[in-house]
């Protein structure tokens, strides 16, 4: 049987450990704030939204939410993001994706200040994690770098596969565990056979968005499996990308859906939120060492 690797806990901890550096700038008179925009009505959304806002707020953080209309033109969202970036008391911008297929995310994530950008999706940003400096590392694949630097998971030399390439996640993950010396495959749809790829894993990292897409059987004996998926299946529970049930059989860790990668995504949010705060106040940020 494998061993779970506890989001909720690990999360917690971390989330203890920021306390002393959100102190210090509170002595200093800083708070720090976040604003996420949420255009349209999607119902998922909505839900992250909630939480992210949540957590915030239960922290003694600042946490503001602008919701807009889904027919927001691309003006409109931008002329919000402009009058965010000019606003001192705003440490960090997030505008929450998808967004309705009339705008593009792509020239709106562009617009907003890369000193601002906690979610690390602004080519600045993005560039800068490729070229191996991060500054703001996209939450999802920060979380799981923590996630496997908490269970002393040896990356260097490993093989390491990815199934999905989103910017969000695919591809950031690949680079920091490329950077932590793996050897890295990436799967996307026209993968021709996904489980050969799969076997050869000793990290998996499932980000496809395919409910239960892997199974024990597309998985080497010992692995370590990262599920970053999470769908809501018709009788209200939730899954990942994975069957936990025959996976766990294989694994030698796993993350479990719910309580594994979902909360260290927001709390690695609010880890981006406090080092946006810190380098506004001219303090460098203690990065915990993932690599
Ligand atoms: N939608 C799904 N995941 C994310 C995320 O990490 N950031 C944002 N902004 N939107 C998302």
């Amino acid at each position: 049987m494998s061993e779970i690797i506890d989001g909720k806990a690990l999360s917690a901890q971390i989330k203890e450990g920021l306390s002393d550096r959100i102190n210090t700038l509170k002595s200093k008179g800083i708070t720090p704030s976040l604003t996420v925009i949420l255009v349209g009505d999607d119902p998922a959304s909505a839900v992250y939204v909630k939480n992210k806002h949540q957590t915030f707020i239960n922290l003694g953080l600042i946490s503001e939410v602008v919701r807009l209309p889904a027919e927001t033109s691309q003006e409109k969202l931008i002329e919000q993001i402009e009058k965010l970036n000019k606003d001192d008391t705003v440490h960090g911008i997030l505008i929450q994706l998808p967004l309705p297929p009339h705008l593009n995310s792509q020239i709106a994530i562009s617009s907003i200040d890369p000193s601002k950008d906690v979610d690390g999706f602004h080519i600045e940003n993005a560039g800068a994690l490729l070229t191996g400096n991060p500054k703001f590392i996209p939450c999802t694949p920060y979380g799981v770098m923590r996630m496997l630097k908490s269970k002393d998971i040896y990356i260097r030399g490993a093989e390491a596969v990815i199934v999905g390439a989103s910017n969000i996640v695919g591809k950031p993950m690949a680079l920091l565990l490329q950077m932590a010396g793996a050897t890295v495959t990436i799967c996307n749809s026209k993968t021709r056979d996904l489980a050969a790829q799969t076997k050869r894993a000793d990290i998996l990292v499932a980000a496809a968005g395919k409910p239960h897409l892997i199974n024990g059987e597309m998985i080497k004996d010992g692995a370590v499996v990262i599920d970053v998926g999470i769908h809501r299946k018709e009788d209200g529970k939730l899954c990942g990308d994975v069957d936990f049930e025959s996976a766990s059989k294989k694994a030698s860790f796993i993350t479990p859906v719910p309580g594994g990668v979902g909360p260290m995504t927001i709390v690695m949010l609010l880890v981006n939120t406090v080092e946006a705060a810190e380098r506004k106040a001219g303090i460098t940020p203690q990065r915990e060492g993932i690599i």
